[in-house]
């Protein structure tokens, strides 16, 4: 079983996704910049080893990613799984971790990159919505997509629903895409994303939940 660790700086609930799906795979460690992370003891009372690399600590950028990718390889993580890590990660990090690092962003990239998403798809008035697994380059919430899921943008929308219609799509298609990435179905080569078979990859490629 390939070992696994999930990056979180929050809530949690994607790492709760990714360990409640049963993974082909073993996380061996989640780890948080942030002490306070209220994901750290849902994954600790469930028996995961948790960790805390404090990014306040670190005078640079370069020093605490040296120090996450020690922690990293220190417990044997191949996969590095970013479910809402809140950090922005440097090229020499995203290079070490090059195809083994996915994350999980809340729009349809590469619309709405950074934060405050869903005020930026209710702003920009779009009619489709949504959330993107991608393996992660050294651009801000970039890089070779593996899966995404749209959802409608309905009239009377907040940024909290449609925040919320949007995360139940993540717990969907985050799991599905780090199954596929540990069972070797889905890589990236040459800088673009492969499936071992076409069929799987336009079933998956595009989630659309029924209304
Ligand atoms: C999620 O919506 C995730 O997509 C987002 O942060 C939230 C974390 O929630 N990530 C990003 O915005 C990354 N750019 P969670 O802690 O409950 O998984």
């Amino acid at each position: 079983m390939k070992p696994y660790v999930i990056l979180i700086s929050g809530r949690g609930s994607n790492m709760q996704a990714l360990l409640q799906a049963r993974l082909p795979g073993q996380c061996v460690a989640v780890i948080s910049n942030r002490p306070e992370a209220a994901g750290l003891a849902w994954a600790a009372d469930r028996g995961v080893p948790t960790r805390i690399v404090d990014h306040r600590r670190f005078p640079a950028r370069e020093a605490f990613d040296a120090t996450l990718a020690e922690e990293i390889e220190g417990v044997g993580g191949e996969l590095v799984l970013l479910a809402g890590f809140m950090r922005i990660l440097t090229p020499g990090f995203v290079e070490r971790f090059a195809g083994r690092l996915l994350n999980i962003h809340p729009s349809l990239l590469p619309a709405f990159p950074g934060l405050n998403t869903h005020e930026a798809a209710l702003a920009a008035g779009v009619r489709l919505h949504g959330c993107t697994v991608h393996f992660v380059t050294s651009a801000l919430d970039s890089g070779p997509i593996i899966i995404q899921a749209a959802v409608p943008v309905l009239a009377g929308d907040t940024p909290d629903s449609l925040a919320a219609r949007v995360l139940q799509q993540e717990h969907i298609i985050y799991p599905q895409a780090a199954r596929a990435v540990l069972d070797g179905r889905c890589r990236l080569e040459s800088g673009r994303v492969v499936w071992d078979d076409d069929a799987t990859s336009a079933d998956l490629a595009l989630r659309v939940p029924a209304q």
